[in-house]
């Protein structure tokens, strides 16, 4: 049996990082919407999860997207003061965090997870910031730690 720390070195070739990006729906969705309508490229290996509020965002999705085998976490909102529920995107920002401290506790590489604002005029920035958070992670490498259902599976 291979250990869990030597499968996390392990880098196929053909590896692409799978990133879930929850973004909220007033903002970081317009944004990433506005990058689409504006022809802007971004990595195709992103899968959008709308919310209403980065505020929703509970800590469980973070672990559970990667528990299902993404490799990456983007969180993003409102800037400050543009929160259309005063301020989700504050209490975000501290679940955040929380959680990076939780992640580096249990193991998890904390950069994996990552929390930007974007508001619904940064088509630009978003594109950009996929393509760090996409750096970032394919410098680390796949995220085998909590993978259980895959490995149920096989
Ligand atoms: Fe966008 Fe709250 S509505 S972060």
């Amino acid at each position: 049996m291979t250990d869990r720390t030597e499968r996390q070195d392990e880098k196929p070739a053909e590896w692409e990082p799978r990133i879930a990006a929850f973004l909220c729906n007033w903002c970081s969705y317009a944004g990433a919407d506005l990058a689409g309508v504006s022809r802007i490229q971004y990595p195709p290996n992103v899968r959008v999860i709308r919310v209403p509020c980065s505020g929703r965002i509970n800590p469980l999705f973070v672990v559970k997207a990667l528990q299902s085998g993404m490799d990456g976490v983007l969180i993003s909102g409102c800037h400050p003061g543009d929160c259309h529920y005063i301020s989700g995107n504050l209490y975000a920002r501290r679940k955040f965090a929380l959680m990076k401290n939780l992640l580096e506790y249990v193991g998890i590489e904390p950069e994996r997870v990552q929390f930007s604002w974007v508001s619904a005029a940064e088509g630009i920035r978003f594109a950009e910031l996929l393509h760090k958070v996409i750096d970032t992670v394919r410098e680390i490498g796949p995220a085998t730690r909590m993978i259980k259902e895959v490995e149920a599976v096989q």
